[in-house]
């Protein structure tokens, strides 16, 4: 969809479709097509938020939106509303669609309405018969010049993070998240096989890949801009493109939606391509552990013993705790890179979806600092993540019997947090902050969010970045 901002009004323009929103409390500001307030006055068209009402007038067809309080109107109402439209102007038919921009707001509700707008026209049809119709073009009418480039950036991204995601996963192989990653642009981009995992010490991860005849893949993404100022940021993401669970293997219900367990890397993967194209003066690595978690005649076994990148022996009691042993790797590469601030997003645990269900992630951090300005960069973004604590008595609970640490507690409680646990043993004194986003990667049921990958974690990282 290609988006434009004009101060041209809009029947100037040549939109077939025009949303005019309605605030409780107020009246309609410009009344183009002389029929509208009197929709507002008869009740047909209403404020409340989402609330939607059609008319016709001069050949075009007028959407008023209810906006609900002017005050609670903030940048996630503003993508609700504009994936209500959206979805009203799909079935209408509409070609071009121009919003009036409501008056007064700040630039992050502007940015509000073209997210939910481009999230919410989301469809991945790859193994279907394309859609027919839809909308090509976007078109924002306010009385001031209006710059969308940077919300069209954010939300391209998350939609091709989604592509990643709902890819299957004999599709979406380590390999072709690799051949993703070489084709960003702005960055400079490195990966390692098997044989350079194994040469690398790398044994918790090389661990989870040798289940499996595909090939691994550590991406490392870097973008090293001549204007960087602020700590060096660095981005892990777990990108197991399908997990079966290995030896420990899952039940088979639910098993198809482990092609999801690469979410986190398609995060950090689109983010990181997003911040160079948008030139944000900040360096920032990425690294994506990809790897598929089966049971192979190869593959670990519950008992065995590993020895990571750092050092730390690890004791896999449980080869469906994989996604740690991958990060645990990450993490270390991370901080080699010369990383100063460390994010990571995984699909991790099951604890957390019961925990947090699909509306928040989970936020454990090392840091109170980072952990305040992941939480509002994620707020920034509508990805909301809510702190769990870390504590030295968890510690207890990875404790090894016959290694330094194990990848799955004998005793039950606190998954979500004993996961983190684990992760802190490969962080050092490095700013730290983990996000699981086993609940909100997919299916997350947002307006603006088709069923399927939702790409969460995209925008936070990019805040991140902006911050
Ligand atoms: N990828 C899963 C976590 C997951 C579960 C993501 C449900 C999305 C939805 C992860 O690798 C896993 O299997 N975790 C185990 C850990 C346990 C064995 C300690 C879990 O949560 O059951
Ligand atoms: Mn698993
Ligand atoms: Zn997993």
């Amino acid at each position: 969809m290609r988006v434009t901002a004009t101060t041209d009004a809009p029947p100037a323009t040549d939109a077939d479709t025009i949303v005019v929103g309605v605030f409780e409390d107020d009246g309609i500001k410009h009344d183009h097509s002389g029929g509208l307030q009197a929709l507002v006055d008869s009740g047909e068209a209403k404020r409340g938020l989402r609330k939607l009402a059609v008319t016709h007038a001069d050949g075009r067809r007028y959407i008023v939106a209810g906006l609900g309080g002017r005050d609670d109107f903030g940048p996630e109402e503003a993508r609700v509303v504009a994936a209500a439209v959206l979805g009203r102007a799909k079935e209408l038919g509409t070609t071009t669609l121009c919003w009036e921009v409501p008056h007064h707001v700040s630039d992050a509700v502007v940015a509000g309405l073209v997210e939910g707008t481009l999230l919410a026209a989301y469809t991945y049809r790859e193994f279907k018969e394309p859609e027919s119709g839809g909308i090509d073009a976007l078109i924002l009418s306010a009385h001031h010049e209006l710059n969308p480039a940077a919300a069209v950036a954010g939300a391209e991204a998350t939609n091709r993070a989604r592509d990643l995601q709902n890819r299957p996963a004999n599709v979406l192989t380590p390999s072709a998240l690799a051949e993703r990653a070489a084709e960003l642009s702005g960055v400079s981009v490195e990966v390692l096989d098997r044989a350079g995992l194994e040469a690398a010490g790398m044994g918790a991860f090389a661990a989870v890949a040798r289940g499996t005849e595909e090939e691994p893949r550590l991406i490392t993404i870097s973008y090293a801009p001549a204007d960087a100022v602020g700590p060096h940021l660095g981005f892990v993401g777990k990108a197991v493109t399908f997990d079966s669970g290995g030896i420990s293997i899952k039940p088979a219900a639910k098993m198809h939606e482990m092609k999801f367990d690469m979410s986190g890397g398609a995060a950090v993967l689109e983010a990181v391509g997003a911040i160079a194209a948008l030139s944000l003066p900040v360096r920032v690595t990425g690294v994506v552990g990809a790897t598929e978690n089966l049971p192979d005649g190869r593959a670990m076994k519950p008992g065995d013993i590993v020895r990571a990148k750092n050092g730390v022996s690890i004791e896999i009691n449980n080869t469906d705790a994989e996604g740690r042993l991958v990060l645990a790797d990450c993490l270390t590469h991370a901080i080699d890179q010369g990383a100063e601030r460390l994010v990571d997003l995984a699909t991790l645990t099951g604890a957390m979806v019961v925990a947090l269900g699909r509306t928040y992630a989970g936020l454990l951090s090392s840091d109170d600092e980072w952990a305040g300005a992941v939480q509002a960069a994620g707020e920034r973004a509508g990805e909301i993540s809510w702190r769990l604590p870390l504590h030295d008595e968890y510690d207890e609970m990875i404790k090894g019997r016959y290694a330094d640490i194990v990848n799955s507690t004998a005793e039950r409680g606190a998954g979500g947090i004993t996961a983190a646990q684990f992760l802190k043993r490969f962080v050092g004194d490095v700013p730290w902050a983990h996000l699981d986003i086993a609940g909100t990667a997919y299916d997350n049921k947002k307006p603006y969010t088709p069923v399927g990958g939702a790409g969460f974690g995209v925008r936070t990282l990019i805040e991140l970045a902006r911050g």
